[in-house]
């Protein structure tokens, strides 16, 4: 079986990658020289960003300390995504990864449980005056203020007053949920003005969003709290040839002919989300060929879309019109795509942005909006051919 999730056994698992991983190591490094970099990895869904991610932090030296924040696990809980959760999730993640190291921290580990235990029951309100490392903790009671400042500072704080630790690497992920708090270009402003004055610590923003999705502009844009200055890596799926020794790899014991690996290439496009579902409905005893590939397709397309089951149970329906009419046409303007569903100009507005936020929208040069995955348009098709109407 191949994993269908991010695997805790990351090295058993991770393939490969060894291009985006040294990229994205060159520019985390700058930690190390005092000059941190800011970093924003975009790619399309089921790429394997999580995973690749993951794998960094699971790689660094033992001077360096990693958080990993995944800010859909806000929402899910929560059903809503505030900045204080947000501030609170990087807490704990924070004190989770002190955690990791005992030995540097043992001293302090009762304190930092306190602290954040007490924000957890408390609202904020640390009663007794404690510190750690050396660091004051304020007074909070419901002061977004003072919990911003507190967490925002941490980071730097504990490289500073630690001679073991050299280097602290947040990862952000799913952070196109950050859109939901109440003001996210304040939000994003706020890490702007504490990340400048750290010198050791790198910030790294993922998720699956499109391209030209409005938090992309939001965060980095010209007028976007970083402007530009976070420095930007697309991840891409697995060329042909990568495919081909991922399978060889990690799934020997199934065998194509050449048309018939050509043919599963076709279908998953190199993405490995999509490479594992695929390969978990195909048997071992069996040698491949372009007709059994499209076959197991046709068959197996729930189970290989998988990951697209759950995101179109959670769309609205404004936006699964928006996307039925874009399998239906294949790619409008907005002003075709404005007239064929009827809405009013600011909900076919809300609506784009909020699909550009899900990575589901494409946008090409000559202004024409699609959908980004051939996958996803594949599944409707074939559902509406089978069974006479696209899912519910
Ligand atoms: N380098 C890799 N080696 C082996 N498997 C991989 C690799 N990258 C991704 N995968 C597999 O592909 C699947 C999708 O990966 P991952 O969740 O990291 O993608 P993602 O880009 O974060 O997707 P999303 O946009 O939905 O968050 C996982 O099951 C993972 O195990
Ligand atoms: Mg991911």
């Amino acid at each position: 079986m191949m994993p269908t999730t991010v695997p805790k056994n990351i090295d058993k698992y991770f393939f490969n990658r060894t291009k985006d991983i040294k990229k994205i190591n060159l520019q985390i490094s700058s930690i190390y020289e005092d000059l941190p970099n800011q970093l924003l990895i975009t790619g399309n869904r089921g790429v394997g960003k999580t995973f690749l991610l993951k794998k960094i932090l699971h790689d660094t030296d033992k001077k360096t300390l990693t958080a990993y924040i995944d800010i859909s696990k806000i929402y899910s809980t929560n059903k809503k995504v505030t900045e204080e959760e947000i501030l609170k999730e990087m807490l704990s993640s924070i004190y989770e990864s002190l955690r990791q190291k005992q030995s540097v921290f043992k001293n302090f580990e009762d304190n930092l449980k306190n602290i954040i235990m007490n924000i957890k029951l408390h609202d904020y309100e640390f009663t007794d005056a404690a510190s750690i490392f050396d660091i004051p903790i304020p007074k909070i009671k419901e002061n977004y203020k003072a919990l911003s400042k507190f967490v925002m500072e941490l980071p730097q704080k504990i490289i500073d007053t630690s001679d073991e630790i050299d280097a602290f690497i947040l990862v952000f992920d799913e952070f196109q949920f950050i859109k939901h708090v109440e003001n996210p270009e304040a939000f994003f402003w706020l890490f702007r003005s504490y990340i400048q004055d750290q010198s050791n610590v790198c910030y790294i923003f993922t998720g699956s969003v499109s391209k030209s999705a409005d938090i992309i502009e939001d965060i980095n844009g010209q007028r976007g709290a970083f402007a530009g200055r976070m420095i930007q890596i697309d991840i891409e799926a697995f060329t042909k040839e990568e495919t081909y020794k991922y399978l060889n790899e990690k799934a020997g014991d199934i065998k194509f002919t050449d048309d018939g690996f050509d043919r599963f290439y076709k279908c998953t496009r190199g993405i490995p989300a999509y490479i594992n579902t695929f390969c978990n409905v195909l048997d071992s005893g069996k040698i491949y060929d372009e007709e059994m590939i499209k076959e197991s397709f046709m068959m197996k397309m729930d189970q290989i879309v998988i990951m697209w089951l759950y995101i179109w149970g959670n769309l609205n329906d404004y936006e699964k019109t928006i996307i039925k009419i874009l399998v239906d046409e294949k790619q409008l303007t907005w002003n075709t795509l404005l007239e064929k569903t009827g809405y009013s100009k600011s909900t076919l507005t809300k609506y784009i942005d909020s699909l550009n936020n899900k990575a589901i929208l494409g946008y090409s040069n000559d202004n024409m909006y699609m959908i980004n995955d051939m996958m996803l348009v594949t599944w409707l098709k074939h559902k509406k051919e089978t069974e006479g109407q696209y899912p519910l």
